[in-house]
């Protein structure tokens, strides 16, 4: 199936758009609101099949947590809005890029957690076996950890306005590490004024509080799919797929059209045609119906740009690239297959082996001689 999104397409956005609450896509001057799929504001009623019928299943920990704390909404709101200046679509670009993780290719905050959550574990283990000097080294390393942790958390966090489950489960995640942090940091000035059994209190329960945020963090991720590339599941035929007449593209107007399961978006612009995914990577928006500009397009729901030319990402919040698709024409028609990348020649560790067991070897028989 092919569809045109023409300039004129009212669900088009003005750069600089914010998302608000209810579902829409806040406005700008000059900005039109789109509606978000009810698919991505509330996870599907879980089912399981039981004599073969389907029953619906008992909502898990995460959301009954969700439903029975209406007021995080407002707490989310006010930290929402607070961050704006330094995460949200006024802070600076570049800045926001290098939070996310665009340089990275996959969000950057679950690459930096590991710090504060393993340095305080290694914390209570030095308090443990009585190695101080140690145990004050990780917990101010953690504290590090856990300031690069919140702004880079913020940064992803800050776009999910529209999703009731991910706004509340993150705001209660924000709160109980800014809890741990408080506690850690009181622990280091107890432990610094000669107070260490107070100091060991306050960095135990931080540790608990700690690791029960970490626990929301991984309902965030595992179970409601905050910062996953929503192109992973999607899959086309790896043969090529007749899916457009040629003459049915204009020149810089993206063309939606269906390559098995997966939605790719034609444009045809600069001498060539190009096909890339056209759910966004970021929360799935429809990048068909974003701006096409300087080779690249804007999604429309939060601003990431991708390059049409090879679907990487050029600005996030988006950290993964769009799926790419080779392109031909052939008697007038436009087919794709998509495109796969040469595998990266790594040595073989069979052989980095043998060579290695070559050197230890000459270098064995050179020690032989020479003491002979
Ligand atoms: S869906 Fe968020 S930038 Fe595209």
């Amino acid at each position: 199936m092919l569809h045109r999104h023409g300039r004129s397409n009212p669900s088009r956005s003005s750069p600089g758009r914010t998302v608000a609450g209810d579902g829409v896509v806040g406005q700008t001057p000059g900005s039109i609101s789109v509606d978000f799929p009810a698919r991505l504001m509330r996870k599907p009623d879980r089912t399981r099949k039981t004599g073969g019928q389907e029953v619906p299943m008992e909502p898990d920990l995460a959301e009954r947590i969700t439903e029975s704390l209406p007021w995080l909404d407002a707490a989310a709101d006010r930290m929402q809005e607070a961050f704006e200046p330094v995460v949200g679509q006024s802070a600076p670009r570049a800045l926001r890029d290098a939070l996310y993780g665009v340089w990275l290719g996959h969000p950057l905050h679950p690459a930096v957690i590991p710090v504060p959550v393993g340095c305080w574990t290694a914390t209570a283990v030095f308090d443990l076996i009585g190695e101080e000097r140690a145990a004050d080294l990780t917990l101010n390393l953690g504290l590090a950890g856990a300031v690069v942790s919140a702004v880079t958390g913020a940064a992803q966090w800050q776009d999910y306005a529209s999703q009731k489950d991910i706004k509340r489960i993150g705001a209660l995640h924000a709160i109980l590490n800014t809890g741990a942090t408080v506690l850690y940091a009181g622990s280091a000035i107890a432990r610094r004024n000669g107070s260490r059994t107070a100091g060991m209190a306050l960095s135990t329960l931080g540790l608990g509080v700690n690791l029960a945020s970490a626990w929301l963090g991984g309902e965030l991720a595992y179970e409601m799919g905050a910062g996953v590339d929503h192109t992973a599941f999607q899959s086309a035929p790896e043969e090529w797929t007749d899916v457009a007449a040629e003459a049915d593209l204009m020149e810089g107007q993206p063309v939606r059209v269906e390559v098995g399961d997966m939605p790719v978006m034609l444009v045809r612009g600069g001498g060539g045609i190009t096909a890339i995914g056209a759910t966004c990577s970021h929360m799935g928006g429809p990048l068909d119906e974003g701006e096409i500009a300087e080779g690249c397009v804007t999604c429309p729901w939060h601003g990431s740009v991708f390059r049409l030319e090879d679907g990487g990402v050029v600005h996030g919040p988006a950290t993964s690239p769009q799926p790419r698709f080779e392109v031909r024409t052939l008697g007038g028609r436009v087919s794709v297959k998509p495109y796969h990348p040469e595998p990266l020649s790594l040595p073989d560790p069979a052989a980095v082996a043998e060579a290695a067991g070559r050197v230890i070897s000459t270098g064995d028989q050179g020690a032989g001689q020479a003491s002979g």
